[in-house]
């Protein structure tokens, strides 16, 4: 249920990823925000085109829909190489794995999505191909058993995750280079959005890119999915041009709310508040009662809480902040607890 959210930062369709390819910026200097990560990145993308070397291996790491794909997009275009991309649930096989590295070109962006997920077995095989540019390939079986050593191109990896500490030590360790990627503040992705909404050849005023941009949790992915819906919502309802007003209806009817809460980021705070008096409560309690997924909770809900300070994690278990209170306009007593399931 909660992986359909219109405020969620995972791709929601394949029809969807098709419409943000088409939006993803493939230069540098096309991209927006992040400036210091960009600096970074252009040096070292300059620094290995100088030295006529594949980039050092990266870990992009941070919430998703921030851009850790298009920046790996961004690298292989900067250095005019091609990217090959696959994910860690998706690699089971060494076989595969083994394929995929023996293709490399020389300067090749290896992309893995999700790559805190690769099993153990690809973790170990990966090692000596990150570290040596090599593979150890075992064949036959038993007493027949041997390793073939086949060396690869020199590639560069791009790994990609939500949460740098769900990474092995011993794969953390491997990469040159840690990327954060924050949430982006709404000057950003209000550009962001006259960008896309220029791209899609809608007209747009700047006072409503800057209320989508508010309403987008800090995440390029909603604004771009958010400026769809308006686009559709004045294209039926108004002569197609987004003014406020009409920005402002289509996105109440989404559900989301002046800062971009929807109805589960409104469901969470409310019943830290009003069954756990403001808490501290465990998340695996807060799970439990709101019938979702730990994961759903950390990586898609807890993390923009987080950010706007609605949200704290303490050691014993997570507490609402008097924004979050006042926000939704409830009172910490205790007195209303049962008002949540009625
Ligand atoms: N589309 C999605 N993210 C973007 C970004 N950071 N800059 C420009 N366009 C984008």
């Amino acid at each position: 249920m909660s992986r359909e959210r219109i405020v969620s930062g995972e791709i929601i369709s394949p029809e969807e990823e098709s419409f943000i390819l088409s939006l993803r910026p493939k230069k540098l200097n096309e991209y927006i925000g992040q400036r210091k990560l960009k600096e970074k990145l252009r040096v070292s993308v300059e620094a290995a085109r100088q030295r006529g070397e594949a980039c050092e291996h990266t870990l992009f790491y941070g919430p998703p829909g921030l851009g850790k794909t298009t920046l790996a997009h961004i690298v292989a275009n900067e250095m005019d190489s091609s990217l090959v991309a696959t994910s860690g649930p998706s690699l089971s096989r060494t076989g595969d794995l083994m394929g995929i590295l023996t293709n490399l070109k020389e300067g090749d962006v290896l992309f893995i999505d999700e790559i805190h997920r690769l099993s153990p077995t690809i973790e170990e095989f990966i090692y000596p191909a990150m570290e040596d540019f090599k593979v150890d390939f075992v064949v036959d079986k038993g007493a027949f058993a041997k390793v073939i050593n086949i060396p690869l191109k020199r590639f560069t990896l791009i790994g990609a995750t939500t949460r740098a500490g769900l990474l092995s030590p011993p794969l953390r360790d491997r990469f040159g280079l840690y990327h954060h990627i924050d949430f982006y503040p709404p000057e950003e992705l209000k550009e962001i959005i006259v960008r896309s909404a220029s791209l899609l050849e809608v007209k747009i005023d700047a006072e409503s890119a800057l209320e989508i941009a508010r309403r987008s949790r800090g995440t390029p992915r909603v604004a771009n999915r958010l400026l769809r819906r308006v686009r559709d919502f004045v294209q039926v309802k108004g002569d197609g041009v987004i003014n406020m007003e009409l920005a402002r209806k289509a996105l109440d009817a989404e559900g989301i709310d002046s800062i971009g809460l929807d109805h589960l980021d409104r469901k969470f705070l409310k019943v830290i508040i009003e069954y756990y008096k403001g808490g501290p409560v465990g998340i695996e309690a807060l799970g439990a009662t709101l019938s979702e997924e730990l994961d759903t909770l950390v990586d898609m809900v807890e993390p923009y809480l987080l950010k706007i300070g609605f949200l704290q994690r303490t050691k014993r278990g997570r507490m609402v902040s008097q924004d979050a209170v006042s926000h939704l306009g409830l009172k910490i007593d205790g007195s209303d607890q049962q008002s949540l399931f009625e």
